[in-house]
């Protein structure tokens, strides 16, 4: 077999569309859509997600305001500006780029964003929203996979889901959305023994272990769809060294599984997309209350 492609480029460029409509129509009502990014110390990687998170606001017609601190800031500094972002009826997300220094306490930080600006979805009250199945901003990634089955036509009510990873970012999240949508659903982890046993019982594999080529065709149950959240480089010696590749052995799993995401162009673009989503959700909400 030869998996269908669930292409993450594709879909994204379709509801960046709908949503450069939708910014267009409220800054029509005078309200511009506008999202605030927080970028602390020197992380390289982190430094790339915030670029293209705000080079995607601009192409969408959402403003975007951008603050960069050093890697040694004060975190009341940090602290004091979310506050005022929190008080800005203007600005409609604040987002705070993650990992923060070590000196950070990043709950706190994240619980000081005001929930409904919470456009990550990280906010202890949109996780607890999420988990009771109450109307939330939705973390983007696990957000952005929901939108790609719901795409591709994949039957979640009643399928056996597998997630591999319990982050509060991705793994965690993504099995309350599946959960909610009314799959069965296993989180494995590093401490889950025999992982292949529950991998090759799922319909839908959600893969987000953060290292490279770690599930193999052999894992996987004939027809699957597999959802691959990595980003990694072929490792040293690979025919494919040092280009980007999955958690997910792709040329092995193609064969088996019925329907895939390559990367890139899979779940990649669907999360900056999920984030411009919420920053819209949030600016019409505003709208409809009467603000700015
Ligand atoms: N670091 C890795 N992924 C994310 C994300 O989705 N949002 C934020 N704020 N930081 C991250």
């Amino acid at each position: 077999m030869t998996a269908r492609i669930l292409d993450g480029n594709a879909l994204s460029a379709q509801v960046r569309g709908e949503l450069a409509e939708q910014a267009a129509a409220l800054t029509q009502r005078g309200v511009q859509p506008c999202l605030a990014v927080i970028l602390v110390g020197d992380n390289p990687a982190s430094a790339v997600y915030v670029r293209n998170k705000v080079a995607a606001c601009e192409k969408a017609g959402i403003r975007s305001l951008k603050f960069d601190y050093p890697q040694d800031a004060e975190p009341a500094e940090v602290l004091a500006k979310i506050a005022e972002l929190n008080a800005d009826a203007g600005v409609h997300g604040i987002l705070v780029q993650l990992p923060l220094p070590p000196r950070f306490d990043e709950k706190a930080v994240l619980e000081a964003i005001a929930v409904g600006k919470d456009v990550d979805g990280f906010h202890a009250e949109n996780v607890g929203r999420l988990s009771q199945g109450q109307p939330a901003f939705f973390p983007c990634t696990p957000h952005g996979v929901m939108k790609i089955l719901e795409y591709g036509d994949i039957p979640v009510t009643g399928a056996d889901a597998v997630v591999i990873g319990r982050s509060n970012i991705v793994g965690k999240p993504m099995a309350m959305l599946l959960t909610q949508a009314g799959a069965t659903v296993t989180v494995c982890h590093s401490r889950t023994r025999d992982l292949a046993s529950h991998t090759r019982r799922a319909d839908i594999l959600v893969v987000a272990i953060g290292r490279a080529l770690e599930v193999t065709a052999d894992m996987i149950k004939p027809g699957a769809t597999v959802i691959d959240v990595g980003m990694n480089r072929f490792p040293a010696g690979h025919p494919k060294e040092g280009k980007l590749c999955g958690d997910v052995e792709f040329e092995g799993a193609s064969q088996v599984a019925g329907a895939i995401t390559p990367v890139p162009g899979g779940v990649g673009p669907m999360t900056i997309t999920m984030l411009l989503a919420n920053t819209v959700e949030s600016a019409r909400r505003a709208a409809d209350a009467g603000g700015r």
